[in-house]
């Protein structure tokens, strides 16, 4: 027999994976059990606490459902997503960095032609993007995929919105023989992350807001190529300094430069003003 004090108990259970035949999995559970054995006795967790924290983890699993990912989100507001992806993902040679999914992607956006409105009967402001997908040596790629996703110029997706089914401010285009892509879309606005479950009660009691910076998602795809999950950040948009999932890069940040109505880059007359867009993507090679 044998029994444990406060201290040796983190031993004791590190020994239990002597016989795990995984190397990898006993790396990983070492550590885990070593920061948060040494995460209890730092804090001196209380007892009702560690029951708070129980039921705020069994909250968070029956908030999810086929369509909400509570569990993201809880690694998205703690920053772990983020550092997960900064980690596997090092931005070097001038590649275009990668940041968050995001719990709004919609697998299967339709390929359209360049220069296509993704946002057709979509509320806000017009914007044209236009820029190159290039490799590791600046030349161009041809026949790259954009897969791209945004909110409405009032900060709701598609999926958000009561009563709509159809996929909106989406769609996929691909780069022309000179690596070039071109398409109409909205400057998207700043908006929160989902609140109304337990992830959004954490916020609140950390006294933290719950907004992103405006910004438009891609996966960027080449054949040859590492592809990259990424967004483009709108300069100036509110939160860029506190993006509530720490997704912000300064890299992608792009500028959004407003026009007067008049003619639009696609020589469409445009009645509103309007924004231009210009980002070229660089891809790794896989
Ligand atoms: C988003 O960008 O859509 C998003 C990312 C992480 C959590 C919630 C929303
Ligand atoms: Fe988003």
């Amino acid at each position: 027999m044998r029994e444990f004090d406060e201290k040796s108990v983190t031993q004791a259970v590190i020994g239990r994976l002597a016989t795990s035949d995984d190397p990898r999995f006993k790396r990983v559970m070492t550590s885990l059990i070593t920061h948060l054995h040494d995460f209890v006795r730092e804090v001196k967790l209380t007892e009702p606490e560690w029951l708070t924290a129980i039921q705020f983890l069994t909250e968070v699993g029956q908030t999810c459902t086929e369509k909400r990912q509570e569990y993201i989100l809880l690694s998205d507001t703690l920053g772990v997503s983020v550092l997960v992806i900064t980690l596997n993902h090092p931005a070097d040679k001038g590649s275009v960095e990668s940041t968050v999914l995001g719990p709004f992607y919609w697998q299967g956006a339709p390929e359209l032609p360049r220069g296509s409105n993704l946002a057709e009967g979509v509320k806000g402001e017009p914007a044209f993007y236009s820029g190159r997908v290039l490799g590791e040596d600046g030349l161009p790629l041809k026949d790259a995929l954009l897969d791209i996703w945004s909110g409405d110029g009032e900060g709701n997706y598609d999926m958000q919105i009561p009563g709509e089914t159809a996929m909106k401010a989406r769609g996929r285009i691909r780069t022309d023989a000179e690596g070039r892509y071109w398409f109409r879309s909205i400057r998207p606005t700043f908006y929160p992350v989902p609140t109304d479950g337990p992830v959004g009660r954490m916020l609140r009691k950390m006294g933290r807001h719950p907004y992103r910076p405006g910004h438009i998602h891609m996966i960027i795809s080449a054949p040859g190529h590492l592809p990259v999950t990424t967004h483009l950040f709108v300069a100036a948009s509110q939160y860029l300094d506190s993006d509530a999932v720490f997704g912000m890069k300064e890299s992608l940040v792009a500028q959004f430069d407003r026009h007067a109505p008049g003619v639009g880059p696609n020589g469409e007359r445009m009645e509103t003003p309007f924004y231009t867009v210009n980002y070229d993507f660089r891809l790794r090679r896989s």
